[in-house]
């Protein structure tokens, strides 16, 4: 840890006391202060912290990055002792006075997380090799689509600050976290016990620490960059050469996995000229007898991809470094990364369903609970032949919206084409026949879709036989849009 256990109990005294929590800072600066400070505009807050009582000189320090007198830092972190929190690295000398040397962030009203100052509060200074990430999009990206549902044993591969272990300490009995970086366990050492959480910590690679082990929840955001496999930054780089990392946790899950379990994951793919980058990925999960789904978030092209990591370490000067990682996508054919999730779920089937799919702008966060039920249908799914989708009753789902193409003709408004669209959550959108449009629009959870298809054949004077043939053809067509959510089997 980087403190010891009474100096993490005298930390966590200090900020109670403080109510350095969102909702003690929020109510400390007031609305327009905090909205500023989301945008890294510091000038209200400070204005509003300037007589410096303990709540205010925590926020100037671990907030708004300030140097503060020395006094009025040991003040606020009584009991802990000064000495002890410099030893420990979370307060740093600067100048005349200390200012943060970690990140130490209030997260949600009850929990802190530790992590390194991130490279843009530090201009100048080399990020460490071992920097200790902090909270930013793509943790909070795999934070909102883990499933949490209540396990027995949870595993996070590559913990660093410890917070998705947290989230795992919220609805698993047992918890697990790996990293690579001695320098990182000590951190989520603390995470965990600032927080009042206990967790088993193991250093290694990737499942080397775990091998044999299984667990019913993994999650990894892992080191996903893709280049040419040189490491200077761990939180980044995994040493694997393109995006070798993501085929290897693929290729580790089955054996990691409880019947029954799921794992989810960071990734980065590439997409290489001449070759489809789903299949690419496709390819991942082959033999792994896992149902897949996999969602693309996000494409970059190389430069910003580049431009963006190398900023993130405080390197976007180094021209060497970017014509190094360039040229290495070119001899690669690479043209675009891919960002996106993986979610796998041992489902025990012969028949796992693997889905790698582009649903860039689209999804509406959180995902875990969408992602849950996205396995859920499968299983609902697998279970029924045709003949079974044919005698289930569905509900159309709520929020649904139909968009229409027409041409004005001379019998008046021919119509081209029909989309069904879902306005929340994963929002796909469909091209849809009149007669799915018809049976959705019927969907409201009473008649078995036999019965909706017999109705509209009456209605239309459609022969017993051309019924069957409609009846047959319905079958994958409602099993798709069961598994999109656009139809809910009613279970009732
Ligand atoms: C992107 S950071 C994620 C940190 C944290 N879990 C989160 O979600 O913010 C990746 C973490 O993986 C760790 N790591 C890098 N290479 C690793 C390896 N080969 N085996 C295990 N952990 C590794 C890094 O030290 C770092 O803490």
């Amino acid at each position: 840890m980087l403190l010891s256990p009474a100096g993490v109990d005298a930390l966590r005294t200090a900020l109670t006391l403080a109510r350095f929590t969102a909702n003690g800072i929020a109510d400390r600066l007031g609305p327009q202060a905090t909205g500023a400070v989301a945008r890294n505009d510091y000038r209200a807050a400070l204005r509003a912290t300037e007589d410096r009582d303990r709540l205010a000189t925590l926020i100037r320090v671990f907030i708004c990055d300030q140097t503060e007198p020395e006094a009025a830092v040991a003040a606020a972190l009584a009991p802990l002792a000064v000495d002890e929190a410099l030893a420990g690295g979370i307060v740093e000398r600067h100048g005349d006075g200390l200012r943060a040397g970690v990140d130490l962030e209030p997260y949600g009203d009850e929990w802190w997380v530790l992590a390194d100052v991130p490279a843009s509060a530090r201009p100048g200074r080399p990020l460490h090799a071992e920097h200790v990430l902090g909270i930013g999009g793509a943790t909070q990206t795999l934070i909102s689509a883990t499933v949490r549902p209540t396990v027995d044993t949870a595993l996070d591969l590559g913990t660093g600050s410890g917070v998705q272990a947290l989230h795992l300490g919220t609805h698993a009995r047992r918890v697990t976290a790996t990293d690579v970086s001695e320098r990182a366990l000590r951190f989520a050492a603390t995470t965990a016990a600032l927080n009042g959480q206990d967790w088993e910590l193991l250093r290694g690679d990737m499942v080397a620490p775990v091998a044999g082990r299984r667990f019913d929840l993994v999650v990894s955001n892992p080191p996903f960059v893709v280049g040419p496999g040189t490491t200077t930054h761990v939180y980044r780089d995994s040493g694997r050469v393109g995006d070798a990392i993501g085929a290897e946790l693929a290729a580790a899950a089955p054996g990691l996995l409880t019947e029954g379990g799921t794992m989810q994951y960071l990734a980065n793919w590439v997409h290489v000229t001449g070759e489809d980058w789903a299949e690419r990925v496709t390819g991942w999960f082959a033999g792994t007898g896992l149902d897949a789904w996999v969602i693309q978030r996000e494409v970059a092209d190389p430069m910003a991809y580049v431009n963006l990591w190398l900023t993130d370490v405080g390197e976007s000067a180094d021209p060497q470094r970017m014509a190094a990682w360039l040229d290495w996508f070119d001899a690669h054919k690479v043209e675009a990364i891919g960002f996106g999730i993986v979610s796998l779920r041992r489902s025990g089937q012969d028949q796992p369903v693997v889905r790698v799919e582009d649903l860039r702008q689209r999804v509406e966060p959180p995902l875990g609970d969408r992602i849950g039920e996205w396995f859920a249908r499968q299983d609902w799914l697998r279970a029924r032949d045709t003949e079974g989708l044919l005698a289930a009753r569905y509900r159309a789902a709520d929020g649904l919206q139909l968009r229409q193409e027409a041409t004005m003709g001379d019998d008046g408004w021919a119509v081209d084409r029909q989309v069904l669209a879902m306005l929340r959550g994963l929002r796909w959108s469909e091209e849809i026949d009149p007669l799915v449009l018809a049976l959705v629009g019927g969907a409201d959870g009473r008649l078995a879709l036999r019965d909706q298809l017999a109705l509209l054949a009456a209605a239309h004077d459609v022969a017993p036989d051309e019924l069957a043939e409609a009846a047959e053809a319905a079958g994958p067509i409602v099993a798709h849009l069961v598994e999109r959510g656009i139809v809910e089997p009613v279970t009732d």
